[in-house]
């Protein structure tokens, strides 16, 4: 047998391989764990879950089996650089599910090109009062009420920085910064205060490859007072004078009319900011789809299915506007590789997801960079970068 031919059969069994215990892992979340589950309260499941990630991403032989089974071999055709930093997959960990950096050492290993960490704040937080998420099943859904819970920018930024070098690698790390969610920082010359020390502290860490500032944090003491535009032009304007190394991105709202949105673009536009993360929960319960009784006295947004509509068409309208300016990262029900990939075609660089995974299990990021080199195929292009926009002036 031909090295060529004996090197071409090992990556097909390996690949194989790989697909079996995907599909395993897929139906035991799906049919054994989610059940077991989603019988107990999802703020107990989400404290035992970053618990237990926790404690196995410390061990190195978990982390490397994990990586074994979920991480593709480097592969061109995903790879891509922006702003000086390198994805090896478009597909990352959207902020909001490791609040404190905890888990990085195995959200590294599950196959996400970066991850975010986050939102922290530059003081530590306590929240709203628990419950913090409420599930919404047939929907495919989950309310969210946490109030940017965390335990503030100086301890989180320390522990990424405490990591041992082997469990981070190469891996992208972005910081979402919002302003402390007190009483003390409604007032906007405190809140942008309250930015700009987690971003000079974020400036001092090279662990920290990307920030994001999330202007649209709704569940919080004083709303989202950044997402006018003469109140955000102040925000940046001060963000800019700290000159961060890292590429600034901003988590956009969703419930904003292209108008609205497209005067904070404009205002984006004129800062040191290199893209825009598209977009933040759903807010507007009465124009949704959904599928379970949700009781007026659950508080909090809505992430998943219901986010898809308005995220897509911001994306896709964003992308027309400001394509050549703006590098976009999509987020909001992505369950799927075609969900990624049609986010990709309408004008996202990347994607970013959490409630995907919460409902289809953690192999889930394996199966969307596995099904996007298929698509990629299918459609003829040499890579991802490719595909980027292809979609966006279509008629809709
Ligand atoms: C449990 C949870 C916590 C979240 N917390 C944050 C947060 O702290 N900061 C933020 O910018 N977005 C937060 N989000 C919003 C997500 O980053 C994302 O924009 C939204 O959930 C849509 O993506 P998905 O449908 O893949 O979950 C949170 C979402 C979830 C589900």
């Amino acid at each position: 047998m031909s090295p060529i031919f004996y090197n071409k059969f090992a990556k097909i069994i390996y690949m194989m391989i790989r697909r079996i215990l995907w599909k395993m892992s897929r139906l035991l979340y799906v049919y054994v764990a989610k059940p077991l589950l989603f019988q107990v309260s999802p703020d107990k499941v989400h404290r035992g879950t970053i618990r237990l990630t926790a404690a196995l991403g410390s061990l190195s032989a978990f982390r490397g089996f994990t990586r074994y089974v979920f991480t593709r071999p480097r592969d061109a055709r995903l790879v891509q650089k922006y702003h000086g930093v390198e994805f090896e997959t478009p597909v990352g960990l959207a902020a909001g599910f490791d609040k404190n950096g905890e888990i990085i050492p195995l959200v590294t290993a599950l196959g996400f090109g970066f991850g975010t960490v986050g939102s922290v704040t530059a003081s530590q937080c306590r929240g709203n009062s628990r419950p913090w998420f409420y599930r919404l099943p047939k929907t495919q859904s989950l309310v969210v009420n946490a109030g940017l819970a965390n335990d503030g920018s100086r301890i989180v930024i320390e522990r990424l920085r405490h990591y041992h070098p082997q469990a981070i690698g190469r891996f992208s790390i972005t910081l979402s910064v919002a302003k402390t969610n007190s009483r003390q920082v409604v007032d906007i010359e405190a809140g942008i205060a309250d930015y700009v020390t987690t971003v000079r502290r974020a400036n001092k860490e090279p662990r920290i490859q990307m920030i994001e500032l999330n202007i649209s944090c709704p569940n919080t003491y004083g709303g989202e007072p950044f997402t006018t535009p003469d109140r955000l032009e102040r925000l940046l304007s001060a963000v800019d004078s700290v000159r961060a190394k890292q590429p600034i991105y901003i988590k956009m709202p969703s419930n904003l009319p292209w108008n609205a949105f497209k005067k904070l673009l404009e205002v984006i536009v004129t800062h040191h900011v290199v893209g825009v993360t598209i977009s933040n929960l759903a807010k507007d319960r009465s124009i949704l789809d959904l599928k379970d009784p949700l009781p007026d006295a659950i508080a909090g947004n809505l992430s998943g299915k219901p986010t898809v509509i308005s995220s897509n068409k911001l994306i896709r309208q964003t992308y027309l506007t400001y394509g050549d300016r703006l590098t976009i990262i999509g987020v909001g029900g992505i369950f799927s590789a075609d969900d990624a990939y049609t986010k990709i075609r309408l004008g996202a660089s990347l994607v970013e997801l959490i409630t995907g995974m919460i409902f289809c299990g953690p192999q889930l990021i394996a199966e969307i960079n596995d099904g996007l080199v298929r698509l990629l195929e299918r459609d003829g292009y040499a890579d991802i970068g490719q595909a980027v926009g292809v979609d966006a002036d279509t008629c809709r």
